[in-house]
């Protein structure tokens, strides 16, 4: 795949899939801005890219549930580079392992902070000017957790299902536009992170994000025009 001509927009594009999304786009030739928290974790995708010998990408930091904030991003991306053809949204938290009544009512807004206020504002933000362009691409990351909700994670599988349902419901609305909105549902990806908290899982049984990096960027090809509204679960790898 081919995406030179492409400037995409990766939010949490330093995070454990966000990082291998990015790394896929630089090389299929984007012009890449991802949004960073931590300047550690930027630098280091900087220097992967180094590594490979592809252009790095630009990075911002920027907290994007900050309506603000995300329009002024977009609007200097728009600015330097005329357009933004691809928005990939793998900012998201999780929080689980307590029944719903005995949770923190802080944990509520936390999550449909990250997993669903995220999103909107986003998309928000980026939709008008797919609009003027009559093209774009949006992939949102939920959760299998959004159609399976266990025991003990209400909120996370709330704010999931919601975001779901949020961007199921934009990718109506601009189909005339031209604009292809997907959404793509992991179960347990293979991080550094998840093989910290579940040192005695399975690792291999579990989707590596690098993999599903790849279903991303085919996701935002011209060859999946036809794919629009529609969720991706990945369950795991078949050997
Ligand atoms: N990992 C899994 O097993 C799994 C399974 C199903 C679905 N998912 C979903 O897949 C997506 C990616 O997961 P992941 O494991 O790659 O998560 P991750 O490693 O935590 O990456 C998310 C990135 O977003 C950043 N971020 C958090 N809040 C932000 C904010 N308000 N503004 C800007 N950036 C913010 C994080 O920064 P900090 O590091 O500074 O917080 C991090 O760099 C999430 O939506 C997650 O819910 C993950």
């Amino acid at each position: 795949m081919n995406f030179h001509d492409k400037i995409v927009l990766v939010t949490g594009g330093t995070g454990g899939l966000g990082r291998q999304v990015t790394m896929a786009f630089l090389e299929a030739g984007a012009k890449i801005v991802v949004t960073y928290r931590a300047a550690e974790e930027f630098a280091s995708v900087m220097s992967a890219a180094e590594k490979i010998g592809v252009a790095p990408p630009a990075g911002v930091s920027v907290d994007v549930t900050d309506a603000q904030a995300v329009e002024k991003v977009i609007a200097e991306i728009v600015a330097k580079h005329g357009r933004l053809d691809i928005l990939v949204n793998t900012v998201g938290g999780y929080a689980g392992g307590t029944n719903l009544w005995e949770v923190d009512p802080r944990k509520y807004d936390q999550m449909l902070e990250l997993n669903l206020k995220a999103g909107f504002v986003l998309a928000r933000a980026v939709v008008p000017q797919m609009i003027r362009q009559n093209r774009g691409w949006i992939v949102n990351i939920a959760s299998k957790a959004a159609f399976d909700h266990a025991a003990g994670g209400a909120l996370y599988a709330a704010s999931k299902a919601a975001a779901l349902a949020l961007f199921d419901s934009l990718a109506a609305e601009v189909k005339p536009f031209n604009v292809n909105v997907n959404t793509v549902v992991p179960s347990i990806i293979d991080t550094a992170a998840n093989r910290k908290a579940m040192p005695e899982a399975d690792f291999a049984k579990w989707p590596k994000p690098e993999e599903i990096a790849r279903v991303i960027l085919f996701l935002c090809s011209e060859e999946a025009r036809v794919i629009h509204g529609a969720a991706f679960l990945f369950t795991g790898r078949v050997e």
